[in-house]
């Protein structure tokens, strides 16, 4: 029988406990199980750095949901990029999203050198710029779509036709569509990297990440190792509440993705706003793209308040609904000043503010913004 989304997302990996018949999945918080006389493995788990029950039954789901066929849990969305870059090969070159998560981009500037390889930061919009980036010793393309914060729309099939040309892998921040909304594995991409403690957790009270393979091989089988052995493993609790999480998230999504058309709808009438960033809206360059390979089009959005950057800050202090903190894709309505947050290496505009849409109801988000923004 062919399941739908929503029903993978309820079931996949929620098999009853076989010991007690206990419908929601129970925390296992070994660290150890117990093998033979010379560590021979009788049981499917054997040290937590490795795996353990619950953060397995999670990868089952977070592969279903993806339509991938392994995933690996992270104790943070970094840790999993991280691991995705320190698998390749030794010597590689990684051409990353020039407005991809601004740690990412860190990551691939300060520590892939660390580690023996380059990077190259790209408008990956630019289809012909990321062709010309491409090296013999390109072994993957980083890329985010929406990005974050300027929500650009990247055409996730072109980037893997070019990936997969040069001999290089395909790898989408799938963070801020989430797999309800944009399927990058089945438009092309060989792996899925996720800041769980975003949309997928849901509730801001969890930090984890995932990588979902399309297929398994050389790189998964790296990936595996690295985190074995460097620990950036998915704890116990927190695979078991991003897996809560991810039971809700279709119907989660399915609201923050309409509420967040609505901001950015009386956003865009605004008299104080230059400019709304958001690729539902016809106006926005990603508009036709996003329509193509998204099935709506999330809960995030960022504007450009005129005056400066003052006047943008000062938006800011007079929210009363919205929530004035970093991170996104939880329940409540999140603003903050991008530029700041991200601190003295950030290339975003300064007038610039970075919304998380949340599960309000949309006239009381819309009422707070028209009384700050005056
Ligand atoms: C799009 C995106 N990717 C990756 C990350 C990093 O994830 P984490 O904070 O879970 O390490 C974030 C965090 O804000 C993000 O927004």
């Amino acid at each position: 029988m062919v399941k739908r989304f929503e029903t993978i997302a309820v079931h996949a990996g929620a098999e009853p406990d076989p010991d007690t018949g206990a419908v929601a999945p129970p925390i296992h918080l070994s660290t150890t199980f117990v093998h033979g006389p010379e560590s021979e493995r009788i049981h499917d788990h054997y040290y937590i750095r490795e795996s353990n029950p619950t953060q397995a039954r999670l990868e089952t789901a977070l592969a279903a949901v993806e339509s991938g066929e392994v995933a690996l849990a992270f104790a943070s969305g970094l840790a999993a990029a991280a691991t995705a870059m320190q698998a390749l090969p030794p010597g590689s070159h990684v051409i990353v999203a020039d407005d991809g998560y601004y740690d990412v981009r860190t990551i691939a500037t300060e520590f892939l050198p660390r580690w023996g390889g380059t990077s190259s930061l790209v408008d990956v919009t630019d289809l012909d710029a990321v062709a010309r980036a491409m090296r013999k010793e390109t072994k993957l393309l980083f890329v985010e779509s929406p990005s974050n914060p300027l929500m650009k729309i990247a055409d996730i099939a072109a980037l893997a036709d070019i990936a997969h040309g040069g001999g290089a892998s395909l790898i989408v921040d799938n963070t801020f569509a989430t797999p309800v909304l944009q399927r990058p594995l089945e438009l092309g991409a060989d792996c899925v990297m996720h800041s769980t403690t975003k949309f997928i957790g849901g509730h801001g009270d969890v930090h984890g990440g995932a990588l979902v393979f399309r297929k398994g091989g050389p790189w998964v089988d790296e990936a595996f190792h690295v985190r074995k052995v460097l620990g950036g493993v998915a704890a116990p609790f927190a695979s078991w509440l991003v897996l809560r999480g991810l039971r809700t998230l279709a119907c989660r999504v399915d609201r923050h993705a309409a509420n967040a058309l609505a901001v950015a709808r009386a956003l865009e009438g605004h008299a104080n706003v230059e400019a709304v960033h958001y690729p539902g809206l016809a106006s926005d360059p990603g508009h036709a793209l996003a329509r193509r390979q998204m099935s709506a089009f999330g809960g995030m959005l960022s504007f450009r308040v005129r005056g400066g950057r003052a006047a943008a800050v000062d938006v800011v202090s007079r929210l009363k609904v919205f929530t004035v903190a970093t991170s996104l894709g939880g329940t409540e309505s999140l603003i903050e000043h991008r530029r700041s947050s991200e601190g003295p290496t950030s290339t975003t505009p300064d007038t610039l503010l970075r919304a998380s849409i949340g599960l309000e109801n949309e006239a009381d988000l819309i009422d707070d913004l028209a009384q700050a923004l005056g």
